[in-house]
């Protein structure tokens, strides 16, 4: 089990590049099941869940070949239409699977992808839009069997929540799907677009990514596409925390500023100075943060759910006080108690965290329990007093490649163990 050793208290200075999207790249590689020939995707992070993306897609049948972050996906010799639990529940996400594989093999046998630590995860949304749509979903000893004998038929869909997964699995099984589908309340995160702009490059007819309303012409077969993953703008902001919590100026190159349009303002009501362009970001920090007032995580492009870790253990140091509304999932406050024993004084109720800023976070043995809740630790032990050794790195590899490098690069004294 490796664990993170950290010396807190140095600057970071410098610049790096921005991995590409970990939630762009795994439905992206699950809708590469719909193509004809061999799918050039570039930029894709090397991660854990990337591989157990991959992992599914060879279990398929699928041709998959790595070079660094190009991958050459084919599933011409697709020729299974079930997942067996041990692949499933190495990811969540890979519930988008489904859609994938009901409308490419007209059959899909996955066990539920399950909880993960930070809610129950349900996928009723997922399930309804899909029966919408013809399929015939039978859920039996945790495991659904799903069959669209006379293929999808295109419907219209409303979702009772803008969600991310819902979206995706309904757009890529809608491709292939016979007539029009129209989701209403569909998610508009940017790996939404990403996605969409995959299957249009594949041939497909998707027309309002990115808003409220997307509509799918349903094609009779998709053929392969060179694809560039966008920026991971979850990472850009977990790199913004690390040098907000060191009181550091740090560049970050190939991010898209307008993904973090909800996420720059929190930083410079914070204190920060920013300036971007051309792909380019000019962080600046002060030597201590300004509180943030109050940060609400709502559905893109509200300020994202998966940003409120990082930027929390930030918070812990700045003057005064700051209140995170975490809206989107039930358990997402596991880093607090962490958190606390490196000195900070925060207090939960609810979806409510109250942050009384500290004059400085002490080092500690800490344990990370998810992927974000790991990043806020590195955040707080950058900016603490002391050394932390932290545990649970599974977690933060999911969906960072090579942090401790990249802050290493920066000036920061991290290293793997
Ligand atoms: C995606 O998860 C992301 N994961 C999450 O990132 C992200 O936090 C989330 O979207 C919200 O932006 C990937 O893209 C792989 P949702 P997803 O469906 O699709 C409820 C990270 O850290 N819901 O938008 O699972 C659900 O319980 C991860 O990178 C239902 O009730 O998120 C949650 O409360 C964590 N029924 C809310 O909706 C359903 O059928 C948002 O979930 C589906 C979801």
């Amino acid at each position: 089990m490796s664990r993170l050793l950290v010396t807190g208290r140095q600057k970071l200075s410098g610049e790096t590049y921005v991995q590409g999207a970990k939630n762009s790249a795994l439905p992206i590689l699950a809708a590469t099941i719909l193509s004809k020939g061999e799918n050039v995707i570039y930029n894709c992070p090397q991660l854990t869940d990337v591989e157990a993306s991959l992992g599914i897609l060879r279990y398929l049948g699928c041709d998959v070949r790595r070079s660094n972050s190009t991958l050459l996906i084919s599933a011409d010799g697709i020729c299974r239409s079930d997942i067996p639990h041990e692949l499933m529940r190495k990811t969540r996400s890979s519930i988008v699977f489904l859609g994938a594989v009901l409308a490419r093999t007209g059959r899909a046998k996955l066990t539920f992808p399950g909880g993960c630590e930070i809610g129950p995860r349900p996928i009723d949304l997922h399930l309804k839009a899909l029966r919408e749509l013809g399929a015939v979903i039978k859920e039996k000893h945790g495991y659904l069997d799903c069959s669209a004998p006379n293929g999808l038929v295109g419907a219209k869909v409303t979702l009772s929540f803008p969600s991310v997964g819902a979206t995706e699995d309904i757009m890529i099984a809608a491709c292939l799907a016979s007539g029009t589908t129209t989701i209403i309340n569909a998610a508009r995160e940017p790996e939404i677009v990403d996605l969409a702009d995959y299957l249009n490059e594949c041939g497909a007819k998707i027309y309002g990514a990115g808003e409220g309303v997307i509509v799918i012409d349903g094609c009779d077969s998709l053929e392969c596409a060179h694809h560039t993953i966008i920026p991971d703008r979850i990472v850009a902001a977990t790199l913004m925390a690390c040098a907000a919590a060191t009181g550091s100026q740090i560049t970050l190159k190939g991010i898209i500023s307008s993904h973090l349009a909800s996420i720059i303002p929190v930083f410079e009501d914070a204190g920060c100075k920013i300036r971007c362009r051309d792909g380019c970001m000019k962080f600046s920090a002060p030597s201590r943060l300004y509180s943030m007032k109050t940060v609400r995580t709502m559905p893109y492009p509200g300020f994202p759910t998966d940003a409120q870790a990082p930027m929390l253990a930030a918070a812990c140091t700045a003057e005064g006080t700051s209140v995170f509304v975490e809206n989107i999932f039930e358990n997402r406050y596991r880093h607090i108690s962490e958190l606390v024993r490196m000195g900070a004084n925060v207090k939960t109720e609810g979806r409510v965290a109250v942050v009384e800023g500290v004059s400085s976070l002490y080092g500690a043995s800490v344990e990370a329990t998810d992927l974000r809740g790991a990043a806020a630790l590195v955040v707080a032990s950058l900016g603490a007093d002391g050394s932390s050794d932290i545990s649970g790195v599974k977690y933060l590899e999911r969906g960072y490649e090579n942090l401790e490098v990249t802050l290493s690069e920066l000036g920061a004294e991290i290293k793997k163990i």
